[in-house]
């Protein structure tokens, strides 16, 4: 597949969705939704029925992330509504694999993340089950936030697994991914890569996209898990 950007509209007008989100229609391969409940992270975004309005006018796929709690409940609402990617989190779920294979079910890619203290090896043999393992780069809850390099021995061995397993699964990163960073990140084996203020906060949306694309390829040209 080679590098992803998935633009998160968490640093859009939420006013102007589908104006933000066609802004970088064009660049993009993805818009990330973040669905915050104020239980699981600190803050409140939206649900299902924003979700459901943005499916009708996105020209991009929606890559949900769910930072919600009981996501065996809620979550297979979003694949059903639409959702072609939804990334619940393994720290909330009550049975990940039942999760992770009802979202197949219901015909979207099924994804898991881990907050940045959360290890990937007690998940190594959930890899089968998943089609995206999303890695935190800052604690969810908020976008704007400063980088997490503490992560990234966590992004190699994550993208060590896969390899091992020869599994057929992306890793995303997601937060304070921006031009400087998003190197390290692809260097390290993301190939999927979340950023809401570096582009939504960026004046040319599209060119911040085209931006961060370049630098992901040109680091994963010379990385050590994509040769
Ligand atoms: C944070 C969200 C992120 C957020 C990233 O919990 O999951 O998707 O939008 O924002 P930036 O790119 O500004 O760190
Ligand atoms: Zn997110």
């Amino acid at each position: 597949m080679g590098v992803q950007i998935s633009p998160s509209i968490l640093s859009a007008d939420f006013a102007r969705l589908s104006e933000d989100i066609a802004a970088v229609g064009q660049d993009a391969d993805w818009v990330h939704v973040d669905v915050m409940d104020n239980h699981f992270v600190p803050n409140l975004t939206l649900g299902l029925p924003v979700v459901e309005a943005i499916l009708k006018s996105s020209p991009l796929p929606v890559d949900c992330h769910l930072m919600i709690e009981d996501p065996d409940r809620w979550a297979p609402a979003y694949a059903e509504a639409g959702a072609a990617s939804v990334t619940f989190h393994v720290e909330a779920a009550h049975a990940p694999i039942r999760l992770a294979r009802a979202l197949r079910a219901a015909g979207a890619r099924a994804g898991m993340a881990l907050k940045p203290a959360t290890s990937v090896e007690p998940y190594a043999d959930l890899l089968a089950e998943l089609d995206m393992l999303l890695l935190m780069t800052v604690e969810p809850g908020f976008g704007g936030q400063a980088f997490l390099d503490v992560v990234l021995p966590k992004v190699r061995r994550a993208r060590q697994l896969v390899r091992d397993g020869e599994h057929r699964i992306w890793v995303q990163v997601d937060g304070g991914v921006d031009a400087e960073t998003i190197g390290r990140c692809a260097e390290a084996g993301a190939d999927v890569f979340v950023a809401g203020s570096a582009v939504y906060g960026a004046d040319d949306a599209a060119g911040a996209v085209r931006a961060l694309r370049e630098e992901a390829e040109h680091a994963t040209q010379s990385s050590w898990w994509a040769t």
